[in-house]
């Protein structure tokens, strides 16, 4: 198997990274911090998988598609792993995300993974095989009041998944939309407030790994967080603007 994951240098990528590290296995890994992916990279070798990195921004396009066909001439991928997302939010004092945040974030969490799908979906096509993992959340089911440009970004990477997994399925290219919950990370650390049905970032991507070797289209991770927020969209706005105001959440940084 060979793979390629963006945001691998901590949490959610990184435990990933390390879920699938084997002997036979290739890992890409790609992030910012140099030090961080190398120690990822080092814990994958240690379990006998061979590994690649590149330090690159998921929004340089030009350099992740150049990185990424010289990749696939190497050695073609078998999975590919968008998972690279940052948070912004409206601050504890009232203040709202502001432009420049919501433009990040939009331009990590969603052309980000754009920049690291578009490239390689000729190959995987042509090739007949392979898949597509989308790291999404369950703030994709239902917009929440202190996050509204995560949120967007969110329910466009999911919208985005389901339309390759229809798209590409003839082709013989499965996708796996994932819609994770709280999971402990760098990340889940800044907000601050109450995390129901939390999980860590191991069990997030053991459910990952097991949902891609069954061929799953969908993986929501815990499922009854899904339920939760999946099932607000049955009632009215008022209903469910209400409701979604009481798990209100502060988002004490960016990152
Ligand atoms: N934590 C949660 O509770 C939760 C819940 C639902 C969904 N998610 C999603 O799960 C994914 C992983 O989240 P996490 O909690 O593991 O986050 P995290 O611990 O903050 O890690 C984020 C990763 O994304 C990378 N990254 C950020 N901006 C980047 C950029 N411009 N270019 C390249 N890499 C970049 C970071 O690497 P560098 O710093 O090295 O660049 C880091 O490896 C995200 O998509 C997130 O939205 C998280």
């Amino acid at each position: 198997m060979n793979l390629v994951i963006t945001g691998a240098s901590r949490g959610l990528g990184a435990a990933l990274a390390r879920q699938w590290a084997a002997p036979g296995v290739d890992l890409a890994l790609i992030g910012r911090d140099a030090s961080a992916l190398a120690a990822v990279a080092a814990d994958c070798a240690a379990r006998g998988a061979t590994t690649r990195i590149a330090l690159l921004d998921v929004r340089d396009a030009e350099a992740m598609a150049a990185q990424l066909l010289a990749w696939d001439d190497a050695r073609p991928f078998s999975l590919v792993v968008a998972n690279a997302g940052v948070t912004a939010g409206t601050r504890p004092d009232g203040g709202f995300e502001g432009p420049a945040a919501a433009a990040r974030v939009l331009a990590v969490n969603l052309q980000g993974a754009l920049n690291l799908v578009e490239p390689l979906l000729p190959r995987l096509a042509g090739r007949g095989a392979g898949r597509i993992v989308l790291i999404a959340s369950v703030a994709a089911f239902r917009g929440l009041p202190d996050s509204p440009a995560y949120c967007a970004s969110k329910a466009g990477l999911w919208g985005y998944g389901e339309s390759l997994r229809a798209l590409l399925g003839p082709r013989g290219v499965g996708v796996t939309n994932v819609a994770p919950g709280f999971f402990e990370s760098a990340m889940s650390e800044r907000f601050v407030a109450r995390q129901p049905f939390k999980l860590s970032a191991e069990a997030v991507a053991a459910r990952v790994a097991r949902a891609v070797q069954r061929g799953h289209g969908r993986c929501i991770a815990p499922r009854r967080m899904g339920y939760v927020l999946r099932g607000l969209e049955l009632l009215p706005p008022w209903a469910v603007d209400r409701l979604v105001r009481l798990f209100r959440f502060k988002v004490s940084d960016q990152g």
